[in-house]
Formats: structure tokens, C-alpha cells, sequence
């Protein structure tokens, strides 16, 4: 169990916009297309490249390189922490599919990044599969076929710009690479056998330490995806997003 839990995204602009049409590039489905789910990942697998660099109107930010402050967790026998993260590679990030329920107002979408690379600093403390681990230092891995599903469900809701706007509430994202690789750097105080030790223990072992380590680089990503899907939603009302909107 987590016991505490700290994440600090992304430094968004948040000003107060006017309500936003989408960019002409974005071509909009008709909600009464018979081939409604073929046009959204057409038309999500045309928009995606232009989005990677940001928008900043539309309170996207860049997101390759995407830049997370920190991420901390604490449970029972871990506490550990990444600082000034800075992931590339979302922008070969690959759309397998799109689903829109207009009914059960839900939004699926599956993705594959073929290879996300994340470098920053790292500390931890404590236990890691019953062996002590402890160190501060930099922080290099690498996640290749990172398999990313996110569901949400959404309302639509006036905002205060007077116009409804689709407001995801909730989700959960799930994450699955086919492989990671990883090093820390300055492990126990810089000794290098043990720093050697527990890098090869890790890289062997990467699917049981993600089990303990994955949850707040997954949680941290799963809020980052929402947070800008929710952001970016405040900005282009419903009506503007697809065609046969009444
Ligand atoms: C993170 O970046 C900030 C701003 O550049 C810097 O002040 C801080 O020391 C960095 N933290 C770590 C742990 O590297
Ligand atoms: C979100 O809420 C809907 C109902 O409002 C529910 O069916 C769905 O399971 C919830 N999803 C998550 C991820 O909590």
C-alpha cells in the first residue's frame, strides 16, 4: 500500500480561454458516420505529430521531451523519488485504436511508444525485494513497446465560458513495456560493487521491481495523460469537436 503519495505534473499556463475551434489540420468526424471509430483514429493518427511539440493555446504542453518535476512515493519498505525527469520518445508514439462510446460516454484509446527513454535523478531508501537499497544519483532507463491503455469516462458540462464542453471524471491507465532497462547511477554512496550488483539485480529482474516501482511512474503518467486530455478539453467546446453535434 501506498501510503503517501506525491506528484507534481506538468507547469501549465492556465489562463482562462476563450472558447477554441480546433485547428483546421484536425479533420472532425460526424457523430452519425456509420465508421465513426475508423474516422476518430484516422483523424487522432493525423493530429497526434502536430501536437507533440505542444499547444500552447489548447494547454498542451510539449511532450517530447516531456518534463516532470517529481514523482515520490513512500510505502512500508520503499521510499523513493525522481526529480527533474525528462522522457523522449512519445513522438513516435504509435495509435493503435480510438473508441469513442457516445452512449456510455466512454474514451478508450490504445497506444505503443516503440521506445520511451527517461533520464532525471533518483533517491531511494529502504528495501526493494528484500535487499537494502539506498542512493542518490542519475537516473537512466529505458522502456522499449510501452504498451499504454487509457480509459476514461466522460460528462458533458457547461463551463464558464457558456459553452458544454466534454469533461473526462475518470480513469485508469494501464502500462505494459515489453522490456526495460535500467541504471542508476551512485548507488550505496558511489560503491561500485554494489551499485554493479544491484544495477544487474534490477535489469534481470525488471518485471518483479516494476511491480514495486511501477505504480507511481505509471500513476505519474496516467495523471499526465488525463491532466492534459482534461486541460485540453476545457478549451475547444463540445460542438466544436465533432461534426452533428445538436
Ligand atoms: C531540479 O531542477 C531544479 C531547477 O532546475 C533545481 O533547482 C533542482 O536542484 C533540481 N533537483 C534535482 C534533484 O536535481
Ligand atoms: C468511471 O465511472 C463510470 C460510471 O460513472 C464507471 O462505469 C467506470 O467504471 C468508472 N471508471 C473508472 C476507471 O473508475
Amino acid at each position: 500500500m501506498y501510503k503517501c503519495m506525491k506528484i507534481i505534473v506538468l507547469c501549465l499556463a492556465l489562463s482562462s480561454a476563450d472558447a477554441l475551434k480546433l485547428p483546421d489540420y484536425v479533420h472532425r468526424c460526424s457523430v452519425k458516420d456509420p465508421e465513426f471509430d475508423a474516422c476518430v483514429l484516422k483523424s487522432a493518427k493525423e493530429t497526434v505529430p502536430h501536437m507533440i511539440d505542444g499547444l500552447k493555446q489548447y494547454h498542451i504542453p510539449v511532450l517530447d521531451p516531456l518534463y516532470v518535476t517529481e514523482v515520490r512515493t513512500v510505502d512500508g519498505d520503499l521510499d523513493m523519488g525522481a526529480q527533474n525527469v525528462t522522457a523522449e520518445g512519445i513522438r513516435n508514439i504509435i495509435i493503435k485504436s480510438v473508441r469513442f462510446d457516445l452512449k456510455k460516454k466512454e474514451i478508450t484509446v490504445e497506444t505503443v511508444v516503440p521506445e520511451a527513454h527517461f533520464t532525471g535523478n533518483y533517491e531511494v531508501k529502504g528495501k526493494l525485494m528484500s535487499l537494502p537499497i539506498v542512493g542518490k544519483g542519475p537516473l537512466d532507463a529505458k522502456f522499449y513497446d510501452l504498451y499504454v491503455k487509457y480509459v476514461t469516462n466522460y460528462e458533458l458540462k457547461k463551463l464558464d465560458d457558456g459553452e458544454v464542453h466534454l469533461m473526462p471524471y475518470n480513469y485508469t491507465g494501464e502500462f505494459e513495456p515489453r522490456r526495460v532497462t535500467a541504471k542508476l547511477g551512485n548507488l550505496f554512496n558511489g560503491n561500485k560493487v554494489l551499485g554493479d550488483n544491484m544495477n544487474t539485480f534490477i535489469n534481470e529482474n525488471w518485471r518483479e521491481v516494476l511491480k514495486v516501482v511501477g505504480k507511481p511512474t505509471y500513476d505519474a503518467l496516467g495523471l499526465i495523460i488525463h491532466t492534459m486530455i482534461t486541460e485540453a478539453s476545457k478549451t475547444v467546446p463540445y460542438k466544436n469537436v465533432f461534426l452533428d453535434v445538436e
